[in-house]
């Protein structure tokens, strides 16, 4: 993924780049730790091979860079563009910075992308029960279209389909 290079600085602190397969190690520990629905190391990187469609961003820790600090990833999105669509598939934040916008930045960034390309829709899905992330598309301007029943396993729950028209 060459053609986008997204860099947003939120409080000096945090910056939003495209994702690298540096990153996938802490990413499938934010994944598995947040509780998503599992990808695995192997669909991050298969995807990141897929070029420009997959648009795939981490949030970066800046003072975790320049500490030689463990964890450098403090969130990330999952997100693919194809023909006029854009479809998020995973986003999460490190607990730690959960409300300081980080996860919005996110999904604006790949909004603004999926724009730049003449995208008509974002559409997503999101657990029933998971009322943080649906607060957050909602933000972003997301809104319930359509439920898929027992869409979810582990646990087995149905998703709401949301979507942002351009
Ligand atoms: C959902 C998630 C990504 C939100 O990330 P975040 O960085 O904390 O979100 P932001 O700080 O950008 O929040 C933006 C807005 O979303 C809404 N929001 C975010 N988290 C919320 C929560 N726990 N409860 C209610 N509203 C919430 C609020 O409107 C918030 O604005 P505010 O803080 O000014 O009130 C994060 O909670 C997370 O990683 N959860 C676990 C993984 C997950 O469920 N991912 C979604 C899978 S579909």
């Amino acid at each position: 993924m060459s053609a986008v290079n997204f860099v947003e600085v939120i409080g000096q602190r945090i910056e939003i780049s495209c994702m690298s397969e540096h990153d996938l190690l802490e990413v499938v520990e934010i994944e598995e730790s947040c509780g998503l629905s599992r990808w695995g190391w192997e669909a991050y990187h298969s995807e990141l091979a897929q070029g420009d469609s997959g648009l795939m961003l981490v949030a970066r820790d800046l003072d975790a860079l320049s500490n030689a600090e463990e964890h450098r990833v403090a969130g990330f999105i999952a997100s693919r563009y194809s023909v006029d669509e854009l479809h998020v598939n995973n986003v999460a934040v490190r607990p730690k910075f959960r409300r300081q916008g980080i996860g919005a930045a996110l999904i604006k960034a790949v909004l603004q992308a999926a724009a730049s390309r003449k995208a008509r829709r974002a559409l997503l899905e999101v657990r029933a029960s998971n009322l943080a992330a649906q607060a957050l598309y909602a933000r972003c301007g997301f809104c319930v279209i359509g439920r898929r029943k027992n869409y979810y396993r582990e646990p087995p729950e149905d998703a709401l389909i949301m979507a942002l028209t351009f």
